[in-house]
């Protein structure tokens, strides 16, 4: 995975196919770390599915062998000495955080955070996210919950809204 923002796409990909309603992904930059966390309340994971999760020999897709997601994801934070977890409760969630050292020589860059947000919303309009970016010059959140109570009859992923997003976002 070339940047964070390509992580994050694929982790909440994790949470739309356990049938999750509401994702929330958080990012907070500071100059000394990058932490993301996405939670879902999909159908969760049992103790002993969690156990394998971050092994990247097991997958419950049937398409191919060797699911990567997390275990690429943990990888790429741990080679910055960084911190990885998740938590998982069946018929609750699940919570992926991931705390990624700067001063690390490898650690990713954040890439475009917006754009994933935007992908998530665009092919799951009926799925609800709430985003939130935090940096020193950013203080971000977007809940599509709160958005779709303004928008009546107009759907999320059409474009006038999506633009709106985008100038909310740049501020
Ligand atoms: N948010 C989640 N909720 C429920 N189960 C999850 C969640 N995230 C991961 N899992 C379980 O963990 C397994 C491994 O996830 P991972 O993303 O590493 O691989 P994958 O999704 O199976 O394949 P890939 O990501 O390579 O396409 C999944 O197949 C799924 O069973
Ligand atoms: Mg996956």
């Amino acid at each position: 995975m070339r940047d964070i923002s390509l992580h994050i796409l694929d982790i909440a990909q994790n949470s739309l196919a356990a049938n999750a309603s509401l994702v929330e992904i958080s990012v907070e930059e500071t100059s000394d770390y990058i932490e993301v966390t996405i939670k879902d309340n999909g159908k969760g994971m049992s103790e002993e599915e969690l156990k394998k999760v971050t092994d990247p020999f097991y997958t419950t897709r049937k398409t191919r062998k060797v699911g990567l997601g997390l275990s690429l994801f943990k990888q790429n934070v741990e080679l910055t000495n960084g911190s990885f977890s998740i938590e998982s409760k069946p018929n609750v969630g699940t919570v992926v955080n991931a705390k990624f050292n700067r001063h690390s020589i490898d650690c990713l860059p954040l890439g475009d955070l917006l754009e994933t947000f935007i992908t998530l919303i665009i092919l799951n309009p009926d799925t609800d996210f709430v985003f939130k970016h935090k940096s020193p010059v950013k203080d971000y959140q977007l809940d599509t919950r709160e958005l779709k109570t303004v928008l009546n009859e107009i759907k999320i992923n059409e474009i006038p809204v999506i633009n709106w997003i985008r100038e909310d976002y740049n501020g």
